[in-house]
């Protein structure tokens, strides 16, 4: 049963034909972003799924067999920059048109020590930030060419955290090289940085037909955590059914992401941040949420700091000197 309070995608978009139009999910394979998916290849999209396991990605496709569009799996390892890059030749090879892209993949990685990626990336940062920079940078000439078309950006509540402890993006030390790591700490600057990232890249767009937003999926009952080893594991299966009456099926989860690709008003909000509503608003006068809502927290509205978050991702991603795609993206 959902929350009373749950908000729902308006069924007229859930009803659009979308035969012809292409979109790409990212970590498509599970909870919110495999909803996200099944639902627009049931409206007749062809769907570009973006795994890192592509048999996870086959595995949960079959049950996709009946639905009006279709789907393809693509290897994709956020957190592998060549990865990336591979993913989105063997997508230019394949598509010249893309009309929504979903940076929905995410992922605590637990640890009291930071993980580093085999490019000296703090693995969570990569995996949500820089993977999903890189990917979006290098489509936007597709995204361009194919206008109007989307950009969703999946964050989270935890971008505001609470009042007394609010997350900020420490632009000496994004890395975590200097600094005593913290996982939830981390991944709540990953948080920070998909609403910054919508907004900077939302006022670059202006005039180009794609629109961008950062989304709040809600408290999603998906495998979440599930990264975490076995102490996590029987942590979650004690809290599952404790937390179910303020938790969201992963349905209720992608109404946010939907209601971002498909419907008509949210490109009027370009940049905006889209949140289900949500118990775990620390700022409790958030919790209905809004499709859009102005975030509890100024600095995830601050345009000189999401400027900033651009220019240190264009460095760390290599990006720089690629003029032909990062146009306009600040050195
Ligand atoms: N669950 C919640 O309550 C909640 C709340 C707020 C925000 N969110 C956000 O919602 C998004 C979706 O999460 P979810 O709840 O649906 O969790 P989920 O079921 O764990 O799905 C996460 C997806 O991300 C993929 N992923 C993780 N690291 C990746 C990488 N390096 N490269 C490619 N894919 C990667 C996972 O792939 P594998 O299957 O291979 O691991 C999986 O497909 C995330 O951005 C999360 O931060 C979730």
């Amino acid at each position: 049963m959902a929350r009373k309070n749950t908000k729902w995608a308006d069924p007229v978009d859930l009803a659009k034909d979308l035969s012809g139009k292409v979109y790409i999910v990212t970590g498509a394979n599970s909870g919110v972003g495999l909803e996200t998916t099944r639902q627009l290849v049931k409206q007749g999209a062809h769907v570009v799924m973006a795994c890192r396991r592509v048999e996870a990605g086959e595995a949960e496709a079959v049950s996709f067999a009946d639905l009006h569009g279709s789907h393809e799996v693509i290897r994709c390892d956020l957190a592998d920059l060549q990865s990336v890059r591979d993913f989105i030749d063997a997508f230019k090879s394949r598509h010249t048109r893309l009309d929504g892209l979903m940076c929905n993949a995410g992922a605590v990685i637990m640890g009291s020590e930071a993980k580093r990626t085999k490019d000296g990336l703090e693995m969570t940062m990569a995996a949500s930030v820089h993977g999903h920079f890189l990917m979006t940078e290098l489509l936007l000439d597709v995204l361009k060419a194919s206008a109007p078309s989307r950009i969703g950006i999946v964050s989270s509540v935890v971008h505001a955290n609470s009042p007394k402890k609010r997350y900020d993006l420490n632009f000496e030390d994004l890395n975590w090289e200097t600094r005593k790591y913290s996982a939830f700490d981390a991944y709540g600057e990953t948080k920070l940085a998909a609403v910054l990232y919508a907004l900077e890249l939302g006022k670059r767009l202006e005039g180009t037909g794609v629109t961008t937003a950062s989304i709040h999926p809600g408290w999603a009952r998906s495998n979440f955590g599930s990264g975490g080893g076995f102490f996590t594991h029987i942590l979650m299966a004690i809290a599952r059914p404790l937390t179910r009456s303020m938790s969201d099926s992963n349905w209720a989860s992608a109404q946010t992401s939907l209601h971002v690709l498909l419907s008509d008003d949210a490109p009027n909000h370009s940049g905006a941040y889209f949140s289900q509503s949500s118990v775990l608003y620390r700022d409790r006068e958030c919790r209905d949420g809004g499709w859009p809502m102005e975030s509890p927290y100024p600095n995830a509205r601050d345009l000189n700091k999401a400027r900033r978050l651009v220019a240190h991702c264009a460095e760390a991603v290599g990006l720089t000197n690629e003029t032909e795609n990062n146009q306009g993206c600040p050195p």
